[in-house]
């Protein structure tokens, strides 16, 4: 870490389809503690970002030029994120070979577990267990993302006026800020952040990913049943769903609305459940004994405990913010508060550093 001057730190951009994110971070470098220097949102319309994909460019630079503007930052070294379809992420096994032999022939190596032609795809790996066991293999953490995608957030970051340094992957971030905040378990603990539109799963064995997947469930499903269901507008519809999950324990709640939160929340338990048991069931006998909710969906009252319910673990929401410094001159505490789910993919993202892996 020491290798790296701070000037190489690099701003968190987390383009969601319901908001966008940007964060500074500052590392201390004598006891490697992070303080937060910026933290700003804009909204974006529901038809902006669909599932991860851009559908009006426009929209989203002007948005990203605002916040930038608004934010005052100055640094233009980007960390933005994709997530979706369009990355796959696989732990797999390959015969054991330096780290510059795995370049070499990893395109090679990956083909086979690519549901796109290789040449379609920018690769990353990094070897998980090069200590070797008698069959002479090793274990390796493949991410393969389209590059249409990887090509259309770096020239929209371009666009707007930026300078896309990384780009990483929505459960990765996760992860990230996951470690910055909570000591790495032993056992099994599962990451579940759920967006607008997409739920980030990553399963986490001894402090490493065992399994990612990306669902495309989220707080948009609430949001548009009780459309639905009240014939309002989507911003309407928005509007009763987040004023009554309020904390203040005097919020009432209508019942229709408090019948469709719960018949959503059950189907997205569900949903959760099944992809994590996916998992679990290749690795019998090691129990779940976490899940870490964030993403702003994970607010959605009855939501946390009925995930509880589904997988039969622990549940607790994530706090991002946990253990990172903040002046409370700068920033409301109220505020921060209120947003700090839908921040943790940005603080993940603004940790890193150009030049680290
Ligand atoms: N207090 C709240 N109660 C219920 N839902 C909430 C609350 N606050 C935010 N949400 C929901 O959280 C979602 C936004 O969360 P987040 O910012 O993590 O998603 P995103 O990054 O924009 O989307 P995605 O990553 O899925 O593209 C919205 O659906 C919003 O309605
Ligand atoms: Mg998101």
């Amino acid at each position: 870490m020491g290798l790296f001057s701070r000037s190489t730190q690099t701003i968190g951009l987390d383009i969601g389809s319901s908001s966008i994110k940007v964060m500074e971070l500052l590392q201390d470098k004598k006891n490697a503690s992070w303080r937060l220097k910026t933290f700003g949102m804009v909204d974006l319309p529901p038809e902006a970002v669909v599932d991860g994909a851009v559908m009006n460019p426009n929209v989203v630079v002007d948005a990203i030029r605002e916040l930038v503007d608004r934010c005052k930052i100055k640094t233009k070294d980007v960390t933005a994120a994709i997530s979706g379809h369009s990355v796959i992420i696989k732990r797999i096994n390959l015969p054991q070979m330096s780290f510059e032999e795995l370049e070499e022939s990893i395109q090679w190596e990956a083909e086979q577990y690519i549901p796109f032609d290789i040449n379609d795809v920018n690769i990353s790996f990094q070897i998980l267990d090069d200590k070797g066991d008698e069959a002479g293999q090793m274990e390796v953490l493949l991410v393969a993302a389209r590059k249409e995608l990887v090509n259309e957030y770096q020239s929209l970051i371009q666009e707007a006026g930026l300078k896309p340094r990384i780009v990483d992957v929505d459960a990765f971030a996760v992860e990230n800020m996951f470690s910055l905040n909570y000591d790495a378990p032993k056992e099994l603990v599962a990451l579940v952040n759920i967006g607008a539109s997409t739920v980030n799963l990553n399963i986490l064995h001894n402090g490493v990913t065992a399994f990612t997947r990306d669902v495309q469930m989220g707080g948009r499903q609430f949001t548009e049943e009780i459309q639905r269901a009240l014939g309002i507008s989507y911003e309407e519809a928005e509007m009763l769903k987040v004023g009554g999950s309020e904390e203040d324990q005097d919020a009432v709640i209508p019942e229709e609305i408090e019948n469709i939160l719960s018949a959503v929340s059950e189907n997205l338990a569900t949903e959760v459940h099944r992809s994590l048991d996916f998992h679990l069931s290749a690795t019998p006998g090691v129990p779940l004994s976490r899940v870490y909710l964030s993403g702003g969906a994970a607010r959605t009252p009855g939501l946390a405990r009925a995930i509880g319910r589904a997988t039969g673990s622990p549940i607790e929401i994530a706090d991002p913010f946990r253990k990172i410094t903040i002046d409370e001159r700068e920033f409301s505490p109220r505020y921060l508060h209120d947003k700090s789910l839908q921040a943790a993919v940005c603080v993940g993202l603004a940790m890193r550093r150009v030049g680290d892996q």
